[in-house]
C-alpha cells in the first residue's frame, strides 16, 4: 500500500538518528550516506521528491549490521519501520530493495536504487585508489576501466550493476557521471574528499 511521498511527520534527522542506533560500522554508514547522495541527486534529476528519495537511499540498509542474513535482511527493517511510524511506501521499497522475487521493484525510485546501491561502492573503491583519495578526480573512463579489471572489487557484480541501469532506464555512462558528481559534491562527508 503506496502513501509515496508521505514522510508522517518524519525527517531526515529522524533517520539518521536510526543509522546512528543500528548502524556502529563507519563503513556501512558511508555506504548509506553515498546512497542517499545519489538518491537525492537523481531526483532532483527527475522531479522527484528529493526528502522521499533521500531517506529512502539513507535507510535502505539500516538493519544490515544486526540483520545481514537473506532471511532476515530487509524483512526485520521493513517491519520496524512500519512499527515505529515510518510510511508503508518506505517499508515496502526496503522490501524491494532485497532480492525476493515476492516483491518486485515497482516504482521509479525502487529502480533507482537499485542502480545507484553498489555503483556508489564501486565508484568509491575507484576513489580509494586514486594517488588523490579524491572521487572528484575519478573519470567514467577509469571506473569503465576498472569495470573489466575482475579482480578489483570483485564482490561487486558487473551484471548486476548494468542491470539496474537498464532497469532504471539510463545510459550507464552517464550514469556513472552523474553518481561520479554526486558524490563529488558530497565527498567530505564520504569521506571521499581527498588526503
Ligand atoms: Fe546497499
Amino acid at each position: 500500500m503506496s502513501d509515496f511521498p508521505e514522510l508522517n511527520g518524519k525527517t531526515r534527522d529522524d533517520a539518521w538518528a536510526v543509522i546512528t542506533e543500528w548502524i556502529q560500522s563507519d563503513s556501512l554508514r558511508k555506504h548509506c550516506l553515498s546512497v542517499e547522495t545519489a538518491m537525492r541527486a537523481y531526483a532532483e534529476r527527475l522531479n522527484e521528491p528529493v526528502e522521499a528519495w533521500g531517506i529512502l537511499g539513507l535507510l535502505h540498509d539500516f538493519d544490515y549490521e544486526r540483520y545481514p542474513t537473506v532471511e532476515e535482511h530487509t524483512r526485520v527493517g521493513s517491519a520496524w519501520l512500519r512499527e515505529h511510524g515510518w510510511p508503508d511506501w518506505l517499508a515496502d521499497a526496503l522490501l524491494a530493495h532485497g532480492f525476493d522475487e515476492n516483491y518486485p521493484r515497482t516504482t521509479l525510485y525502487d529502480r533507482a536504487l537499485y542502480a545507484v546501491d553498489e555503483l556508489t561502492g564501486f565508484v568509491g573503491a575507484v576513489a580509494l585508489v586514486r594517488p588523490s583519495k579524491a572521487v572528484a578526480d575519478v573519470k567514467v573512463s577509469s571506473v569503465t576501466k576498472k569495470l573489466k579489471d575482475k579482480a578489483f572489487a570483485a564482490a561487486i557484480h558487473r551484471d548486476e550493476l548494468r542491470e539496474g541501469a537498464d532497469e532504471f532506464g539510463v545510459d550507464f555512462h552517464e550514469h556513472i557521471g552523474v553518481i561520479i558528481e554526486a558524490m563529488s559534491a558530497n565527498a567530505e562527508a564520504l569521506g571521499l574528499a581527498g588526503s
